[in-house]
C-alpha cells in the first residue's frame, strides 16, 4: 500500500514535469493505422498484385472467378474505388494467380485454375476499362490446375495444384513466354504453391504445402530434388520470396496445420542449405501460422521481413502481420513488431508492400486491409519493445 502511494507520487511528479515541457512545443502524433476496405462479397478473396507504374491493384476472387481492379490514391495509396470483371469461361473458371510481367511491363499474368489456362492481360488505362487478353497458354496434359503464376527470366511458371486426371500426379509447369510449345512439366509432390529462383545458384525452388516439402529444380538438366521440412520445426511451406543483399537466397514461411502453427520460417542459401528461424514472442508468435512472406527491408532500417500469420489452417493461429528484423549476419531474429489484424478469423491470405503502406488480403471476409504509419516507419514502433515485457502487470499493480 505504502509502496503504491509512493509510486503514485512519482508518477504524478513525472506527469507535471512532462506537462511543463509540453507547454512550449507541441509534438506531432506518431500513428500506426490499420484500415479495412470492403470488396464485393465472395467466399474466397485470394491473390493480389500492384500493376507496376499505375494506380491499380488487381485482386482475384476465386469462388466466382472475378478480377477486382482497385484504384489507389496516388499520394496516400488508399484504395478509393473498384470495378469487378468476370474472367474465364464461367463463374466456375477459378481465377486465382495474379503476377506482374517484367517482360511486358504493365501487363499482368493470371491463372484460371479450373479452365487450365494462363492468361497475359492488359489491365486497361482506366478503372472502368475491361482487361484485354493478350496471350492464352493452355496447360498441356497431364498438367492440371494452375494456381500461382510467376515470371522468371524469359519463362512463365505455374504450380499445378490439382492432381492430374491422367496420372494422379502433381506438376510444376514452365514455358518460354515467346514460344509456349517450349515447355516443361516437372513432377512434384502435393501440392506446388510458390516458385522462386535462388539468385546465386539459379536453382528454382517450389513450396509444396500438403506434403510439407520444398522441391529444387536444376533447369539445365531438369533434375529435381526434395528438401523435406523437418516436422520438429513446423510444416506446410507456402509463401516464398527471392531475397537479395543481406537476405540473399530464398525465404519461405511455414503455415502449420489444424493444430496451429509454430511461428517458424526459413531460408535456403546459395549452397542449398536450409536455415530455420522462430518468432521469439511466445504470447503472440507461438502459434503463428505463417502463410505468406514479403521483403520489409529498407536502407535506413536494414534487412527485415513481413510475415503473415493466418487463421486459414487453424483457429489457434492469430490473424496478424509481423515484421521481423535480423542481427548483422542474418543468423537470428533481432526484433519483432506485431500488428494484430482488426478482424480475427478473417483468414488473411497475402501481404504485399506498396511504396509507403502495406496491403493484406482477407480471404474469408472479402476485405483488403491497409497498414499505414505516420511520423514514423515500420520497425520503429517503440511499443513493440514493451510487448515482449512480461512483468507489466506486476509493475502496474
Ligand atoms: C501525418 O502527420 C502530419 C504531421 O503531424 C499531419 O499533418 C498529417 O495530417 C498526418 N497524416 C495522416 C494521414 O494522419
Ligand atoms: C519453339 O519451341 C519448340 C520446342 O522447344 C521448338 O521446336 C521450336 O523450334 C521453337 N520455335 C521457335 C520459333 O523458336
Ligand atoms: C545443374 O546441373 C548441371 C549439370 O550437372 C551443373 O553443371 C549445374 O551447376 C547445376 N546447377 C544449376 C543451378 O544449374
Ligand atoms: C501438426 O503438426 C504438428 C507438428 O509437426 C504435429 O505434432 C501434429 O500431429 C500435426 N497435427 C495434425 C492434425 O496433423
Amino acid at each position: 500500500m505504502l509502496a503504491s502511494i509512493r509510486n503514485a507520487f512519482i508518477i504524478t511528479g513525472t506527469l507535471f514535469a512532462s506537462l511543463a515541457l509540453c507547454q512550449d512545443s507541441s509534438t506531432s502524433l506518431v500513428t500506426r493505422r490499420l484500415t479495412e476496405y470492403l470488396l464485393p462479397q465472395a467466399v474466397e478473396t485470394h491473390e493480389f498484385a500492384r500493376v507496376p507504374n499505375s494506380p491499380f491493384v488487381l485482386l482475384s476472387q476465386m469462388s466466382d472467378s472475378k478480377l477486382i481492379k482497385i484504384q489507389l490514391d496516388p499520394l496516400t495509396e488508399q484504395p478509393i474505388a473498384y470495378q469487378a470483371f468476370p474472367m474465364g469461361a464461367s463463374d466456375k473458371s477459378g481465377l486465382h494467380g495474379v503476377w506482374p510481367s517484367t517482360m511486358y511491363p504493365g501487363k499482368m499474368w493470371l491463372t484460371l485454375q479450373n479452365d487450365n489456362k494462363l492468361l497475359l492481360v492488359d489491365p486497361g488505362t482506366h478503372l472502368s476499362t475491361p482487361p484485354t487478353i493478350l496471350k492464352t497458354i493452355d496447360i498441356p496434359t497431364p498438367g492440371n490446375g494452375p494456381h500461382c503464376v510467376f515470371e522468371i527470366g524469359n519463362r512463365v511458371w505455374a504450380g499445378l495444384k490439382l492432381a492430374s486426371e491422367q496420372t494422379g500426379q502433381y506438376y510444376v509447369f514452365s514455358a518460354d513466354i515467346t514460344n509456349s510449345t517450349n515447355y516443361n512439366l516437372y513432377e512434384c509432390l502435393n501440392s506446388p504453391v510458390f516458385i522462386k529462383e535462388e539468385p546465386v545458384s539459379k536453382f528454382i525452388y517450389v513450396t509444396q504445402d500438403t506434403d510439407s516439402s520444398i522441391m529444387r529444380i536444376n533447369v539445365t538438366t531438369g533434375a529435381t530434388k526434395q528438401l523435406p521440412i523437418p516436422p520438429s520445426v513446423g510444416n506446410t511451406p507456402v509463401g516464398m520470396i527471392t531475397g537479395h543483399g543481406a537476405l540473399e537466397g530464398v525465404w519461405f514461411s511455414l503455415a502449420g496445420n489444424a493444430t496451429g502453427g509454430a511461428g517458424s520460417f526459413g531460408r535456403i542459401d546459395s549452397k542449398g542449405h536450409m536455415h530455420f528461424f522462430h518468432l521469439q514472442n511466445p504470447q503472440l508468435g507461438g502459434n503463428a501460422g505463417l502463410l505468406h512472406i514479403a521483403d520489409a527491408s529498407t536502407t535506413a532500417q536494414g534487412p527485415a521481413l513481413w510475415l503473415l500469420s493466418t487463421s486459414l489452417l487453424s483457429t489457434h493461429s492469430p490473424d496478424a502481420l509481423i515484421r521481423v528484423s535480423f542481427n548483422d549476419d542474418v543468423t537470428a531474429v533481432a526484433s519483432e513488431e506485431y500488428i494484430s489484424m482488426l478482424t480475427q478469423n478473417a483468414m488473411v491470405h497475402r501481404v504485399v508492400p506498396m511504396d509507403n503502406t502495406v496491403l493484406v488480403s482477407e480471404l474469408h471476409t472479402y476485405t483488403l486491409a491497409q497498414l499505414q504509419y505516420n511520423n514514423t516507419v515500420a520497425g520503429r514502433w517503440l511499443p513493440a519493445e514493451t510487448v515482449t515485457e512480461t512483468l507489466v502487470y506486476e509493475k502496474a499493480s
